[in-house]
């Protein structure tokens, strides 16, 4: 168990989530595996996150900043690509509110077949929208939001050329729950809490499809509560109803109707979770907390988990889950979903402040500050 300050470096970074976990996935000995090496990821202690919850429990972050396009989309994407090219599919669609297509254009390209992304126009993060073109994907940007996407690409992915790889796709899912089949190999057992951001509620639901299955498989003696956070400006699912013009500064997660919503829905029940809401200024400030108090930095969306965490400390603020009830020396993981340079505007008018100073050492002493 990792309960100190160092990152656990796992020994199985670079393998590729299909290779270590081969038999919980669909593939067989003639599935093309289509791999950048992805997950692996590290799983690092948060003593300071741990302090704030207090009462002896343990955060951990999980860092899917790190796969291969810089967010957890490629552990699913591996399995999805793969499953298309063995079915003799040429090309691949996604409708994406950034990352997913970043993801569907690298394994697209390393697969050699085509890719179309189906994007809301002035709605991407630009290191995704970069990504997408950097590895050669048709993008095609429409006036509506991704809502409006995924319902193009669904009837597109009935015709016999395209092979949708939004997580509507099971493969896709099926590749997600390694994440969880990795915390729980990092911790020895299944943690208490797991907290996610929550968009088109995909992941949640692959997180607890895989706590399920590695229990069921004896590798684990319980599952956790999942938490799924939303975005206050887009909470279709804390409100119990679509939201026909989501908004948050979080534009991986500006969804108004998504598409896993009832197994979602039945993760959250089963698991005895919870779905809460975080403001998109709480967003921005676990954002900064994070890259300064720890040395992560995440996307907006990644940061809702973390936002969310402590909402959940605070009872007077009535989070929709209260760790004031959770036993002492509980083990909570929050997981960051994607790499805070993937989105780099929220940060540039800090950035654009910055002004030259005199080329000697006294003007740069008093610029320090010292
Ligand atoms: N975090 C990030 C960084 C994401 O990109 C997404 C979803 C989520 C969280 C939410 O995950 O949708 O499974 O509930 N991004 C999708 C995309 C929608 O198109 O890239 P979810």
């Amino acid at each position: 168990m990792n309960t100190s300050q160092e990152i656990q470096v796992t020994p199985h970074r670079g393998r590729g989530v299909i290779a270590r976990y081969r038999e919980f996935l669909p593939v067989s000995d003639s599935t093309p595996i289509v791999s950048l090496g992805e997950g692996g990821t590290p799983l690092i202690s948060s003593p300071r996150l741990s302090a704030i919850v207090g009462r002896g429990c343990e955060v951990h972050l999980k860092y899917e900043g790190l796969n291969p396009t810089c967010s957890f989309k490629d552990r699913g994407m591996t399995v999805a690509v793969s499953k298309a090219v063995e079915g003799g599919t040429l090309a691949v669609i996604c409708a994406s509110t950034g990352n997913t297509s970043a993801s569907a254009a690298a394994y697209a390209a390393r697969a050699g077949i085509r890719c179309a992304v189906v994007l809301p126009a002035g709605k991407i993060a630009s290191g995704k929208l970069l990504q997408a073109f950097a590895y050669g994907a048709k993008v095609v940007a429409i006036e509506g939001n991704f809502d409006d996407a995924l319902r193009i690409v669904r009837r597109l992915g009935a015709r016999d050329d395209f092979a949708i790889v939004n997580s509507i796709n099971p493969d896709r899912i099926a590749g997600q729950k390694t994440a969880a089949f990795e915390i729980v190999d990092d911790l020895g057992d299944a943690p208490d809490l797991h907290l996610l951001p929550l968009g088109n509620a995909g992941n949640i639901s692959a997180y607890w499809a895989g706590y399920r299955e590695y229990r069921d498989a004896g590798n684990s003696t319980r599952s956790p509560a999942m938490i799924g956070f939303e975005a206050a400006g887009a909470a279709p699912m804390f409100h119990g109803r679509v939201v026909e013009n989501p908004e948050t500064i979080a534009s991986a997660i500006r969804i108004g109707n998504p598409a896993s919503w009832e197994t979602a829905d039945r993760a959250v029940r089963d698991s005895h979770g919870a779905i809460d809401i975080v403001t998109d200024d709480e967003i921005l400030a676990a954002q900064q907390w994070l890259a300064t108090q720890e040395g992560i930095f995440v996307e907006p969306a990644s940061a809702a988990p973390i936002a969310g965490l402590f909402k959940c400390c605070e009872p007077a603020r009535s989070p929709a889950y209260s760790f004031a009830q959770i036993p002492e020396g509980s083990r909570i993981v929050c997981t960051v979903t994607g790499h805070g340079l993937k989105d780099p505007e929220v940060m540039m008018d800090r950035v654009m402040k910055l002004t030259a100073v005199a080329p000697n050492e006294e003007a740069v002493l008093r610029a320090i500050g010292f």
